[in-house]
């Protein structure tokens, strides 16, 4: 799977929304750091935390099992297998959100934002 990630601060900073249709498009046009920006290639069966893992990124995480949501991201196009959820409501997983800790990719691409930690209702979720 082909992955496309950004750093949810950068959409405060540009003043960008979760929903922009030309979110991705911006990012890519705008000269962000690889830090926040980028792509890498996940395999099917891994879970997408560990791909980022694997190409040099460092998202947050607290507990790898699906339990705080530190590690939290919002799939903005194609989906992402998550095979349990104890903590996110159905109104955040109807926003996308997911578990990349123990999710894994389900399309052929992937666009998530990642560093959600400020999206309404998240905070209290985290450890
Ligand atoms: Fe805790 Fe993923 S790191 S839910």
């Amino acid at each position: 799977t082909h992955i496309e990630y950004l750093n949810y601060e950068v959409l405060d900073d540009y003043g960008w929304g979760l929903h922009d249709d030309d979110l991705f498009e911006n990012a890519a046009a705008a000269d962000l750091s690889a830090e926040d920006y980028g792509e890498f290639i996940a395999p099917p069966n891994e879970n997408v935390l560990k791909a980022a893992e694997r190409s040099g990124q460092r998202w947050p995480f607290a507990c790898r099992g699906g339990a705080c949501a530190n590690c939290a991201v919002v799939v903005v196009e194609g989906e992402m297998e998550m095979p349990s959820n104890h903590i996110l409501s159905s109104e955040m997983m109807d926003e996308g959100v997911r578990l990349s800790c123990i999710s894994a990719p389900k399309t052929d691409e992937l666009k998530i934002v990642y560093n959600i930690k400020h999206l309404p209702g998240l905070d209290e979720l985290r450890l």
